[in-house]
């Protein structure tokens, strides 16, 4: 393989893509991105709706990371991630690595989980037509991952989201059972499988990409170690989860995950020999983002 190589990475100012991009820095590649510009990659100005944008973007690059981006309609999800994929196969770009979500390939088997909630019936059959296209798009080489739960799903900005009781009960208050296990994916994580992806591995591969694997309890006690505040968790009653889960999306995505769930095999992603970012090591390193999010 020629070093470097230059890579187009969609979403570089959000978590997983500045993952990619960091990675591919590392490795002393150059990512074609626009938030990382002062660590050396190139500044591309851009929207996914923006052809022309687009092609500039991945014009000259082997590769490209495709975050498909959530979005309302659904459909325009997949609009934009197939306008990723034309400019990138145009400029003749020949790998493609994609970050969609666990298990979206068996998107029919969950249409019937939670039927009267828009965004969940919507979920995984758009990630599974994000999926289909990147491997139909005629790529050299193609590897779909997977994440779980983000680990930033806990800490600021968007922790008050996913936690609406966190910052003002110090709760976690969760449709799941208590010996659920939620797995959870470090970005950090994501960028390294990307960067092997690019560096010639895993082709044809879909990943499911966890990292850590806690129940809400321990999911608790670690939040709670790590701030140095006390956070409680509660599972919410069957009324409750019936009188939610068509106007709350995360209410219905917890249903899935408890009923369902991303049936990652941590042994075996631990077997890419990919070193692993536990949750505890996360919430360290971004201290300040999970007491923001908590208090
Ligand atoms: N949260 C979870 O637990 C979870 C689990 C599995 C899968 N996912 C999926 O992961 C995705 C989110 O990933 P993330 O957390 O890494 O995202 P993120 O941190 O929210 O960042 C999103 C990135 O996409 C860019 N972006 C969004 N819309 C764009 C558009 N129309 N044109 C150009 N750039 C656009 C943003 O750019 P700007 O900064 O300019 O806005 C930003 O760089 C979602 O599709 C979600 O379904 C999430």
């Amino acid at each position: 393989m020629a070093y470097p190589e230059t890579f187009f990475v969609t979403g570089a100012s959000g978590s997983q893509g500045r993952a990619v991009a960091r990675k591919l820095l590392s490795a002393g590649h150059k990512p074609s991105s626009l938030a990382i510009q002062k660590l050396g990659a190139t500044l591309i100005k851009g929207d996914y709706d923006d052809i022309a944008a687009l092609e500039e973007a991945a014009e000259g690059c082997t590769g490209v990371f495709i975050l498909s981006m959530g979005t309302q309609p659904a459909s325009l999800e997949i609009e934009q991630a197939q306008n990723i994929i034309d400019a990138s196969i145009a400029a003749g770009v020949k790998k493609a690595v994609c970050s969609t979500v666990t298990r979206a390939e068996e998107a029919e088997k969950f249409i019937g989980l939670v039927p009267g909630n828009p965004h969940f019936a919507a979920y995984w059959p758009t990630k599974k037509a994000v999926q289909d296209a990147v491997q139909t798009a005629g790529f050299e080489t193609w590897t779909i991952l997977q994440p779980a739960w983000l680990m930033t799903n806990w800490i600021a900005p968007v922790g008050p989201f996913f936690f609406s009781e966190l910052k003002k009960d110090k709760l976690l208050d969760v449709a799941l059972r208590e010996d659920t296990i939620i797995y959870i994916t470090a970005p950090d994580d994501m960028g390294s499988f990307a960067l092997k992806a690019f560096e010639g591995g895993l082709s044809g591969e879909i990943i499911r990409v966890a990292s850590d694997g806690l129940t809400i309890g321990e999911c608790a006690s670690v939040v709670s170690e790590v701030s140095g505040v006390k956070v409680g968790w509660r599972i919410k009653t069957e009324e409750e989860v019936e009188k939610q889960k068509d106007i709350n999306p995360l209410v219905a995505s917890q249903i899935w995950a408890r009923d369902e769930g991303p049936k990652v095999d941590l042994e075996k992603v631990r077997g890419y020999g990919i070193p692993l970012t536990g949750f505890r090591e996360f919430l360290e390193s971004h201290k300040e983002g999970l007491l923001e999010a908590i208090d």
